[in-house]
């Protein structure tokens, strides 16, 4: 088997690449570990930039979006009893969509079937080989029976637990890691949302988001330890303890219901660097992982997507060899902006178990300033919305 581009990982960065590029006429080949109903199965956040839109409408996947996602222009803060709005459109004239990752990726897979794009699902043992030289190739083992895909380039985007990142030699790879002290507790119930926009709130008690999918499709989290598991939360003390965590007047308003999804997610801030070996490079989660405070593990792949597909296309097109060449640059400078964003929001609005009197203060300082200044207020916005790519 040949193609130009193996992608590996057909999560939301190698379906995203493998349309881009078969827009301009290069082919390629997704490997994907899972079946497509276990990928489409995970419930991931839906907060997208105007950049993954634009790229979304590039890739000619935007119609149902346009449809059914919400365009936010802002999103609410509460700190305790109080809560101010982060006013997007006023702030710097762009919104953010609310239209979730599952659905993106379903119709990143409905579009893919239409243009007859190769994907290989239940690919076992997936192995990069040659990659520092001119003639890669990529090894796997499918129903049984091993298989051998050559190609010009690879593009891993398997996620964090993939196999292109190893791939790299140690001795060339610097990983920089941060892990939190907690979890989120994520509920999915088929209820209308708590507000028409999002509310992040920090509150004594803890953080906790109040999100939504549809119109009665509503997903909320409750920061939790690290060692707590979904049947400790139990659907009542999981209310109960989000009202707790929210200003009265949404608390009273909140329509409950039983959840259709429950699970635990650790945070973790994690970059390893460089993106590139030879022509191997990695996108997305492969590579970083933000804690999900600001909504960019998503939105951080596709900038990835954009540097590699202009790059590649630049290759094609022109025999320009200078976008590959600085691929992991450019995509490493947006990346580190977006890992101190979300470590910043992080912070803001999380209770940390070792958090002293004098950060409490500080945090609380924090809010405060950001609620009244317009100057921090445009600085939230403009990483939230996404810096230009
Ligand atoms: N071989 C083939 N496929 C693999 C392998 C492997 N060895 N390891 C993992 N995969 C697949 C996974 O099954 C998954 O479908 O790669 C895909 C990676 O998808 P994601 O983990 O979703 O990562 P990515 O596409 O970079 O998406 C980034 O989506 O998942 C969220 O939190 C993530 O929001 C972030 C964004
Ligand atoms: C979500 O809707 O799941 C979501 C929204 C915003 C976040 C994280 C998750 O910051």
């Amino acid at each position: 088997m040949r193609t130009k581009v193996a992608i590996i990982g057909g999560g939301p960065s190698g379906l995203l690449l493998g349309q881009l590029l078969m827009k301009r006429g290069i082919d390629n080949v997704i490997l994907e570990r899972r079946t497509r109903a276990h990928v489409l199965g995970r419930i991931r956040a839906g907060v997208l930039e105007v950049g993954f839109v634009e790229l979304m409408h590039q890739a000619g996947v935007s119609a149902r979006m346009q449809r059914e996602g919400f365009i936010h222009d802002g999103i609410e803060i509460a700190h305790g009893e109080r809560m101010f709005r982060i006013d997007f459109q006023k702030l710097v004239r762009r919104p953010v969509v609310v239209y979730g990752q599952t659905e993106v990726t379903r119709d990143l897979y409905a579009a893919r079937d239409e243009a007859g794009g190769e994907t290989i699902h239940e690919a076992e043992d997936v192995a990069i080989h040659g990659a520092d030289g001119d003639a890669p190739y990529v090894t796997f083992t499918k129903d049984g029976e091993k298989c051998r895909l050559d190609c010009e380039f690879i593009a891993g985007c398997d996620g964090f637990h993939g196999a292109s990142r190893p791939t790299i030699p140690a001795n060339l790879r610097r990983e920089y890691e941060k892990a939190y002290p907690f979890g989120w507790m994520g509920v999915l119930s088929e209820t209308p949302p708590a507000n028409r926009e999002l509310i992040y709130s920090c509150s004594e008690h803890g953080f906790a988001l109040c999100s939504m999918r549809r119109e009665n499709l509503s997903r909320y989290y409750v920061q939790c330890p690290l060692s707590d598991s979904p049947d400790d939360w139990p659907d009542d003390r999981f209310w109960d303890e989000l009202k707790r965590r929210l200003p009265a007047p949404v608390a009273e308003r909140l329509v409950t219901g039983p959840s259709i999804e429950k699970s635990i997610a650790p945070l973790r801030s994690f970059v390893s660097e460089p993106m590139q070996w030879g022509r191997l490079f990695l996108c997305g989660d492969a590579s970083h992982i933000v804690p999900p405070t600001g909504a960019k593990g998503l939105n951080t792949a596709a900038s990835d997507v954009h540097y590699l597909h202009s790059a590649l296309g630049a290759w094609y097109d022109r025999g320009d060899e200078a976008e590959l060449a600085g691929y992991s640059a450019r995509a490493l400078s947006r990346i580190w902006k977006a890992e101190r964003f979300s470590w910043w929001m992080t912070n803001l609005l999380h209770r940390f178990p070792e958090q002293s009197g004098f950060d409490l203060k500080i945090q609380a300082a924090e809010l405060d300033y950001l609620a009244n200044s317009t100057a921090a207020q445009k600085a939230l916005a403009e990483n939230y919305v996404g810096l230009p790519y």
